[in-house]
């Protein structure tokens, strides 16, 4: 059914696992997602940027979905996934999502504050919970830049005046993610103590197991960068989150995991093997059912080997 992610973090949290978000913006990607989940027992959530809103319209996504719960009987929420203001809300609610985010990161404390709680406000009178953030992600956020040396870590006490003021349902918060293939240097590092810190200080103030969301998520997979790079792509230096770091996060308060590169990249290598082997071919259900199968296979991975949400 189509549902909102409230039963499912209470779940999650309890049962030390994660629910993965993942990003749909075309019809494959919606199948490849939610054929996986459905074999595995998994709940999910499918989340469109404004960009994806932009590009396959809200119409054809809420139908896309209902089709795929029609097909699976898996338990669905469909967020909205960086939203930028009150009218993408009030856009994707009429539309029938069921979560929306609420990405006020850029703006200065007391305004992010303000109008994430706005949001709130508009979303529960409707029965739609919603997801906001505090502290900066280095990277590229839709069309914002946040160069590095700018991002900021979600400050712990911070998090609990947010959180009490704005009545938010999740939180994401920055702890070393960054959005793209280009995510670590060096070693990979996450501060995990800081997200230990901020669950601690919520339990201090009241707010018991509250859900916290992890943002540029995905693990970079060697394997689908090399098959890009093998047949003609240029992806150097790429790197993600390890996925032992993310079965950390899962078994602590990290109860949703938002993955679009993995499921870009798995699209890209298995596009770019059929037109390397096949020159011939110029049939779209060849290379698009090929990309098809790549992303149900690394999200059939995810969630037995790293989020645990099957059988939930
Ligand atoms: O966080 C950003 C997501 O990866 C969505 O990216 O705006 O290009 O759809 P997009
Ligand atoms: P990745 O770029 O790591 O896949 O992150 C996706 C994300 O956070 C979407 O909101
Ligand atoms: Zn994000």
């Amino acid at each position: 059914a189509l549902v909102t992610t409230k039963e499912m973090f209470e779940k999650a949290f309890e049962g030390k696992y994660a629910i993965g978000a993942f990003n749909i913006n075309n019809m494959e990607i919606v199948q490849a997602v939610t054929r996986a989940a459905g074999r595995l027992g998994s709940p999910v959530i499918l989340q469109v940027s404004k960009s994806a809103l932009k590009y396959a319209g809200p119409g054809y996504l809420k139908r896309m979905v209902e089709a795929a719960i029609e097909e699976t009987g898996i338990d669905v929420a469909l967020h909205l996934d960086h939203g930028p203001d009150l009218e993408t809300v009030k856009e994707v609610i009429d539309a029938g999502f069921t979560s929306v985010m609420f990405d006020g990161s850029h703006y200065d404390y007391e305004t992010n504050v303000a109008k994430t709680k706005e949001v709130v406000e508009y979303a529960h009178a409707r029965g739609v919970v919603v997801e906001a953030e505090l502290g900066k992600l280095a990277g590229v956020e839709d069309d914002v830049k946040v160069s590095a040396a700018d991002a900021t870590y979600t400050d712990p006490d911070q998090a609990v005046d947010f959180v009490k003021r704005t009545g938010v349902d999740s939180l994401a918060i920055a702890i070393g993610t960054s959005h793209g293939a280009y995510k670590f240097k060096g070693e990979a590092k996450l501060d995990f103590d800081r997200l230990a810190t901020i669950t601690e200080k919520l339990e201090a103030a009241g707010i018991h197991n509250f859900p916290i969301v992890l943002h540029g998520a995905s693990s970079v997979d060697a394997d689908s960068v090399a098959t890009c790079n093998k047949y003609g792509g240029d992806i150097k230096g790429a790197a993600g989150v390890p996925n032992e770091m993310l079965r950390k996060a899962a078994s602590m308060a990290v109860c949703k995991i938002n993955m679009d590169t993995d499921l870009r990249l798995a699209m890209t290598a298995a596009i770019r093997e059929v037109f390397g082997e096949h020159p011939a071919e110029f049939d779209p259900r060849k290379y698009l059912g090929a990309a098809r199968e790549r992303i149900e296979k690394l999200v059939e991975d995810k969630i037995k080997n790293v989020l645990g949400s099957n059988t939930k």
